[in-house]
């Protein structure tokens, strides 16, 4: 029998890599998402139906109509810095969007879901993170994934819906075969930035702090590859199709790098110097997050294949070289 995965948000940066991971496997694809951070043409995988999540009589006739075995649930807002000075918008999107996805999966019956959360959760710790650290988000971005996070245990237990949370640490690069990448607008992750930097000689990279109580006072990262998510949105989905409960898991690699490491990995790859200049600290930003990932490979079989740093930027910078060209 074939599976259906009806996928909030899709049309953006992990949602459409785990598309491709999805229909790789010979699932069918469905995809949900208002575009008002994604992208129609990055949907290639599946249909589109364009509604929002808060939207829940929308949510309801789509699931009712698509009966999808399980829903991947990336839709949401991500940027700590914007959460920090508009929460509202934030607990709105995020929290009541998660609450009438919810309710429409309860509505239509539908009973498996993994979600999109995040190392942001955790908060300050200066120790390799388990899924056991304590979870003391320190912004509004990270709050609303913990309140997610709860809701759907909360709701799970109440309507039998399973769900396997995965909490990413730093998402970096793009499709290695070129298909789909990042696209934000504007963009505040740091890995775009840094290529911006080497690409365009007019911009100077912004190291946001450098008093941090890290080796070199810049903050230090986790990056784990788009694709190395994807994947394990695919193991995740397999795991609650074979009857596995509710279950959270780091996607980190356990090696972090610092800021200042990263924009000279970025030079080395791009074979361009980036620029940086050492600005204020950005509120919000945890100095330290580093995965250990054990219990997702030891439950779902999860190793990342392609998180090695070069690797990350190298089909990252080849992304935004194709995306360069596309906008001349
Ligand atoms: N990128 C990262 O490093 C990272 C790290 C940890 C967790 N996450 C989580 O992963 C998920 C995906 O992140 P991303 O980086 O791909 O973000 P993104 O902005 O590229 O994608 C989010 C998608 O959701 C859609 N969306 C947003 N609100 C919606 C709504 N109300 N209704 C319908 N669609 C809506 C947007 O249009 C967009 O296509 C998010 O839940 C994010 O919190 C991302």
């Amino acid at each position: 029998m074939t599976i259906t995965v009806f996928v909030t948000g899709g049309a953006g940066y992990v949602g459409s890599h785990s598309a491709k991971a999805f229909a790789n496997a010979g699932w069918n694809v469905v995809v949900y998402d208002n575009l008002s951070r994604g992208h129609r043409d990055l949907v290639k995988w599946g249909d589109l139906i364009e509604g929002d999540i808060l939207d829940t009589d929308a949510l309801t006739v789509a699931l009712k109509r698509v009966k999808p075995d399980a829903v991947a649930h990336f839709a949401a807002f991500a940027y700590v810095a914007e959460s920090m000075q508009q929460p509202e918008i934030y607990y709105r999107n995020n929290v009541r969007g998660t609450m009438s996805l919810l309710d429409a999966m309860v509505a239509a019956e539908v009973k498996q879901m993994v979600f999109s959360s995040s190392c942001a959760t955790y908060g300050v710790s200066d120790e390799l993170i388990t899924e056991d650290t304590p979870q003391r988000p320190i912004n509004p971005y990270g709050e609303t994934k913990l309140i997610c996070e709860k809701m759907i245990r909360d709701y799970g237990a109440a309507h039998g819906i399973r769900s396997v949370m995965l909490r990413y640490f730093n998402a970096g690069g793009c499709d290695p075969e070129g298909e789909t990448g990042e696209r934000h607008d504007p963009e505040p992750h740091v890995i775009p930035l840094a290529i911006k930097g080497a690409m365009d000689g007019t911009f100077t990279f912004n190291i946001l702090g450098g008093d941090y109580d890290t080796p070199d006072g810049t903050c230090v990262r986790d990056y784990v590859h788009v694709s190395d998510l994807a994947d394990a949105h695919w193991r995740a989905l397999d795991y609650l199709n074979r009857g596995g409960e509710t279950d959270v898991f780091n996607l980190g690699t356990g090696r972090g790098y610092s800021v200042m490491e990263l924009a000279d990995a970025v030079s080395r790859v791009a074979g361009k110097t980036v620029p940086r200049v050492i600005a204020d600290r950005r509120p919000g930003d945890p100095p330290s997050l580093v995965a250990s990932a054990a219990k997702a490979q030891r439950v779902l079989g999860w190793t990342p294949q392609r998180s090695d740093l070069d690797t990350i930027l190298k089909t990252a910078w080849d992304w935004f070289q194709k995306e360069t060209s596309r906008n001349l």
